[in-house]
């Protein structure tokens, strides 16, 4: 094994063998709903709701829908929105629902609710659904899209609660299933549908403690072991100093069992189950599951190294964080089910570390004919000793902040031939994480905000050959693209942004996807300067100690409030404000919380501002003003209502649309939709302002009073300070009326900033 991973080619994945960090997973850039930078493409219905289980065809061009009360084929095919190809209207009669509503379930509650959706060969979908608390399966023709044959029977293979979780898989024609298998859901099943010849259905046996009221997660087939993998949470009996312990659990079915000859007819004789421990060293573990994907091995590495991501949070609040991501490599999965096995004691209930002698390997495929005396054994003996401890034995990640439901995992080759692992993470409060693993930790390129209420019952379906994410909620399908490099204007914020689906064309001058030759990318260092040669020269050569940028004109009016924004190049970046040859004395200048910097125009003030901005060690200008006094007579305020007087005018400068953009909750956005949430904000700053403002005059005139007793006046140097003070807080107040002036300014402005490249 040693010598073999010596051979392995440049291109080693990173086998999830990273630090755990309880690091603050920042997303580098945040796209709010709806914003330019991230189009999102939806598709909703009236009439389709709780569309929630999705199937990709082969080709990736067609999406199978189940939603509440139909399936639907939406043709994805199409660049610019999904289009409704075909509905299949799936419901209960009006009898089914009265006697659904009649049993004292809720109305809304009681549609067919699809919960099994998968194809069964090259022409036929097999789809089953709740149906009124009566689950049924029916086969559809992908083509004619017509319902086939009568409805199965659906007990075993969906639930009948709608709010239920359940994992379902056909392989070879063949239906596996986890899921309650009858109404009052107190009998948790896996099982084998669809049988034929000499083969059988099967099930569990109903012997006690197989599982232990579990919630289905996942499940997947390995072909290389012939082997189902079921991923499920149950309560940990084995644990029974602990009361209602969850614990997680990976189990396994063969596929080639037909179950024994006496014992165990028609029963698996091939299910056990371990326990996935995700958990770092002498802390508490993270033991509920939420979803798990797995990720399949590089080319040219056995199948050992496929790994499964799963998201998992913890039954205690004491926990550093709220989720936690642990991968599982497939090998480990392997060496605890070819490991010793617990006994559980049926009189006592107890589990104990087997004594008596093993007479079988339970877990192992083919023992369907294997003696009466080996199948016993199997059937006492399926809960693993050993627990499958994280690949790099920690999380992969933990994030204190976020509560991850959803994920999917894809491999990236970057431009210098590395794979990345990148990890797609939905958030309960509906933002998508796209987070690529580093040896140093997880890098969080950007979330995008992909619903605004929280959905009940959600899910997500990557499209690697097309680079599409499909999320699906109750309020419809989203479709989004795994990256967008363009939104990257320049080299900097291209190789900043550590996105390996993207790198900088230096000939073309553009942030673009990874199908174009040398390009420039430092995923794991962000190193602007090594990957971006040119960009920086240019950027050297222009903003030189000596060689002062020419910077946007800014004509001013003495003792006018000035304000220059800045925009944050991204949220991981640190901004800072300078003047050439001078400092900026706090008692002239203001910083206000956005980045800006505001104070009065006075002919001190007056000359050249750089607000400047550092990432990964990379210094970058990200504006450059220079203010200086109007010449000719002062204009007038820029609008009837823009200014109370020209000594108050607000001069707001524009910034170049794309840095706007990164700030959070993006201005682009917000100038197009309306939002009383700044109007709120600068209601309030006014308010307090005022209240300040007051206070500050009784103050002043109470010390006044108290001075003019004690001692003479003095020089008014304080007292023209303060005013000026007064004029810079006047600043914020006006803010709230100044959307038509930055229009104009927009209009006035070449639309450059000075490192853009041109
Ligand atoms: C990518 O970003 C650019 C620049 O913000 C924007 O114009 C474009 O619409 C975006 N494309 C997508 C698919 O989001
Ligand atoms: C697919 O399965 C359906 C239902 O069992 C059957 O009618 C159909 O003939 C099968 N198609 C193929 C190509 O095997
Ligand atoms: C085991 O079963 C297979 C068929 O499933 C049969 O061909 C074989 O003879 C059986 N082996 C024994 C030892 O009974
Ligand atoms: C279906 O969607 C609605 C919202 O559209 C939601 O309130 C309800 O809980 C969903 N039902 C299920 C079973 O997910
Ligand atoms: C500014 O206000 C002062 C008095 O408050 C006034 O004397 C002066 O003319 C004003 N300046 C301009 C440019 O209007």
């Amino acid at each position: 094994m040693a010598s073999g991973c010596r051979l392995l080619p440049l291109a080693v994945t990173l086998l999830g063998f990273l630090n755990s960090s309880v690091t603050t997973l920042m997303p580098r850039v945040s796209f709010s709903m709806g914003s330019p930078g991230r189009r999102l493409t939806r598709f909703s219905s009236a009439d389709v709701g709780n569309t929630t289980t999705l199937l990709l065809s082969e080709d990736c061009d067609t999406l199978y829908v189940g939603g509440r009360d139909a399936v639907l084929a939406l043709d994805v095919s199409l660049e610019g929105g999904i289009v409704l190809r075909n509905k299949l209207d799936w419901r209960p009669s009006e009898k089914d629902l009265e006697q659904c509503s009649m049993k004292g379930k809720k109305m809304a509650d009681c549609p067919n609710f699809i919960r099994v959706l998968l194809f069964l060969n090259a022409t036929h979908i097999y789809a089953c659904g709740t149906f009124a608390f009566s689950p049924r399966c029916v086969y559809i023709n992908s083509d004619t899209f017509t319902v086939s044959l009568k409805p199965d029977e659906g007990r075993g293979r969906c639930p009948y609660d709608p709010y239920q979780r359940n994992t379902a898989i056909i392989v070879d024609g063949e239906l596996y299933t986890g899921t309650v298998a009858d109404y009052r859901g107190n009998w948790p099943l896996i099982s084998r549908h669809l049988s034929e010849g000499s083969r059988v259905d099967l099930k569990l046996d109903d012997t006690l403690g197989w599982l232990e009221d579990p919630t289905f997660i996942s499940s997947t087939f390995v072909p290389d072991e012939g082997k189902i993998y079921f991923f499920f949470s149950e309560v940990g009996r084995e644990y029974d100093f602990v009361d209602k312990f969850v614990v997680s659990r990976v189990s396994q079915v063969c596929t080639s069992d037909v179950g024994g000859q006496r014992t165990l007819q028609r029963r698996w004789t091939t299910f056990a189950k371990a326990q996935l421990l995700c958990q770092a060293d002498g802390e508490l573990p993270y033991n509920v599951l939420q979803d798990i994907d797995s990720l399949p091995p590089a080319a040219d590495t056995p199948a050992d190294d496929t790994l499964f991501y799963g998201i998992f949070t913890s039954q205690w609040s004491v926990n550093l964080g709220l989720s936690a991501v642990c991968s599982f490599r497939l090998a480990d999965i392997k060496s605890a089910f070819s490991g010793g096995y617990k006994v559980l004691n049926r009189d006592t209930l107890q589990w104990s570390t087997r004594v008596q002698e093993r007479v079988a390997n339970p877990g192992e495929c083919g023992l369907h004919n294997a003696s009466d005396n080996a199948l016993r054994f199997v059937k006492e003996n399926f809960l693993a000793d050993d627990s499958v401890r994280p690949a790099g034995g920690r999380p992969t990640l933990v994030s204190a902040e976020h509560r991850y439901s959803h994920l999917t995992v894809q491999r990236v080759r970057a431009a210098n031939g590395v794979d990345y692992v990148v990890l797609f993470l939905l958030t309960e409060s509906g933002y998508l994480h796209k987070a690529v693993l580093l040896p140093t930790g997880a890098h969080v390129v950007e979330e995008v905000q992909v619903f605004v209420t929280p959905q009940p019952v959600k899910s997500l379906k990557l499209s690697i050959p097309k680079g599409l994410i499909y999320v699906g909620t109750s309020e419809g399908v989203l479709r989004l693209p795994t990256a967008n490099c363009s939104f990257y204007w320049t080299c900097a914020q291209c190789v900043l942004a550590r996105d390996p689906f993207c790198g900088w064309d230096a000939a073309r001058r553009v942030c673009t996807g990874l199908s174009a030759p040398d390009l420039g990318q430092d995923v794991e260092g962000g190193n602007v300067e090594k990957a971006c040669d040119s960009v920086t020269s240019v950027h050297r050569a222009r903003f030189g100690p000596n060689n002062l940028p020419a910077g946007e004109p800014l004509p001013v009016s003495l003792h006018e409030v000035v304000r220059l924004p800045c925009p944050a190049a991204s949220r991981l970046s640190r901004q800072w404000w300078e003047r050439p040859n001078s400092r900026l004395s706090p008692e002239l200048f203001l910083h206000l919380d956005d980045g800006s910097l505001s104070f009065v125009a006075t002919p001190a003030t007056l000359g050249h501002y750089l607000c400047l901005s550092a990432e990964n060690g990379f210094r970058q200008t990200v504006a450059v003003y220079h203010v200086k006094q109007k010449s000719a007579p002062p204009p007038g305020p820029p609008g009837p209502d823009a200014a109370p007087g020209p000594n108050f005018t607000l001069w707001m400068v524009k910034a170049a649309p794309k840095e706007a953009a990164f700030r959070d909750g993006d201005p682009l956005l917000a100038a197009q939709t309306p939002s009383y949430f700044k109007e709120l904000v600068a209601v309030s700053v006014l308010l307090v302002l005022c209240l300040s403002a007051l206070l500050a005059v009784l103050l002043y005139a109470v010390k006044q009073r108290w001075r003019s007793r004690t001692v003479p006046q003095r020089a008014d140097v304080h007292g023209r300070n303060s005013a000026e003070h007064d004029a810079l807080r006047s600043g914020p107040e006006e803010s709230k009326r100044n959307g038509h002036v930055r229009g104009a300014l927009d209009a006035a402005s070449n639309g450059h900033l000075p490192n853009t490249p041109i």
